[in-house]
């Protein structure tokens, strides 16, 4: 885990150019034809385009002379068959460049796309690290319309193998994005369930990163921001959608806390959360914020500081007399995200969880974690088997 840390730090990041605020996403147009780009694969799905979300970037690269060519077919957790079919619109095209509009799903596929574009291999084949590093991948430029997966700045995807009932995780710095636009504008139309959902997404990354023992001190500056502005502003971005103040402050949380997670890593509660996602399709953040207070509870005797931190810096816990040591600033960090799950209707206990699956579950969580994620507090088969029981339905 000590090389690992070592590798992150000396790894050549090349953090995209980020244009931020509401509107942006029309200056990156502007920026993409500057780059000198004729034509352009627009990745998205198809609700996005129903929606008329991408009605005004299509208009703005189209006045700056770059051809605009749509494939929409992306779906929630893409899998291989959906990304093969945008590789072939993007050859049938002749396309040498890549927008992504849309969540994570869209931006992780586009990523494959324009990784499959520079090479042949197949995408089964480019699952793992730095399997694409000298391929490479065509220019790629990112617009979330979620706050959640910070794909936008992360140098992973991850691609769905329905046939295996898994999900195979793409990671190379080749995936990282040229340039990104976070415009809060384009969330305002985000159902609440789905800006709570990415919203948990987005604070189990920046919380993830800062318990890691791979956390950096600049990791932990953008994980505390990240915290601080999910913790003063989902609430308001779930229960008023059109609160532009509020998409906005999220978009730049989940932003800094995909960054965080880019060099420190995540945890079990993602560990965990992809391998019942792949059996029963939950969502992504949905999975995350049942596992993470789960999680923590089981790490929180090795990280008490990193969660009394996280606590003193979002004002959680101080103003009760009783909270006077770190145990208990902790203790109340991990009930504001229960409080917050329950204010979201976001479930405790996992419903599809089937007792007979948690073996299998628990051992694909381990070898997703072991050597990769630098957790706080090591589990075994039986602690983690153990751990998953809890959120049986029962
Ligand atoms: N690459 C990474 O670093 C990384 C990190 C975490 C998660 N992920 C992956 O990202 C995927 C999840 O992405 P997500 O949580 O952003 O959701 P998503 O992209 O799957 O989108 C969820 C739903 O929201 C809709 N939607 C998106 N933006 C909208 C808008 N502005 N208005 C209305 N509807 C909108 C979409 O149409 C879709 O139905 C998963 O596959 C997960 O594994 C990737
Ligand atoms: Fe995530």
């Amino acid at each position: 885990m000590r090389i690992f840390k070592g590798i992150t730090v000396i790894l050549p990041f090349k953090w995209p150019k980020i244009f931020d605020g509401p509107g942006s996403s029309l200056e990156l147009c502007r920026y993409i034809a500057n780059q000198g780009h004729k034509k352009i694969l627009l990745v998205t799905d198809s609700m996005l385009a129903k929606l008329g979300l991408l009605d005004a970037m299509q208009v703005e690269l189209e006045k700056q002379g770059i051809t605009v060519v749509i494939y929409d077919g992306v779906m929630p957790d893409p899998t291989i068959a959906q990304i093969e079919a945008g590789v072939s619109v993007l050859k049938d095209n002749n396309c040498k460049a890549i927008l992504a509009v849309g969540g994570g799903s869209s931006i992780d596929a586009a990523k494959v796309i324009a990784a499959r574009g520079k090479s042949d291999k197949s995408i089964i084949n480019m699952a793992g690290l730095f399997k694409i590093y000298f391929s490479g991948t065509l220019p790629l430029y990112a617009v979330p319309t979620t706050a959640g997966t910070g794909s936008e700045v992360t140098i992973a995807a991850v691609v769905s193998d329905p046939k295996q009932k898994r999900k195979l995780p793409i990671i190379d710095l080749k995936l990282m994005p040229v340039a990104a636009a976070l415009d809060g504008e384009l969330m305002t139309g985000l159902p609440a369930h789905i800006t709570a959902a990415t919203g948990m997404d987005a604070l189990t990354h920046a919380v993830e990163s800062y318990i890691s023992r791979n956390a950096l001190k600049h990791t932990d500056v953008k994980a505390i921001e990240a915290t601080q502005l999910i913790m003063a502003n989902l609430v308001t971005a779930v229960t008023d959608g059109s609160n532009v103040a509020a998409r906005q402050a999220m978009v730049r949380a989940s932003n800094l806390a995909g960054m965080a997670f880019t060099q420190a890593g995540v945890g079990y509660v993602h560990a965990i959360a992809h391998n019942f996602g792949a059996l029963y399709h939950t969502p992504h953040g949905v999975a995350n914020a049942i596992v993470m207070p789960y999680v923590l509870d089981y790490s929180k005797s090795s990280c008490t500081l990193r969660l009394a931190d996280l606590a003193k810096a979002c004002n959680i816990g101080l103003a009760d007399a009783n909270n006077a040591n770190n145990e208990q600033l902790a203790e109340a960090f991990i009930q504001r995200i229960r409080e917050m799950k329950h204010k979201f209707n976001i479930p405790t206990k996992l419903a599809a969880l089937q007792r007979k699956d948690i073996p299998q579950i628990a051992a694909a969580a381990l070898k997703e974690a072991r050597f990769t994620y630098a957790v706080p507090r090591y589990m075994n088969k039986a602690t983690c088997e153990n751990l998953i029981s809890q959120m049986l339905v029962e």
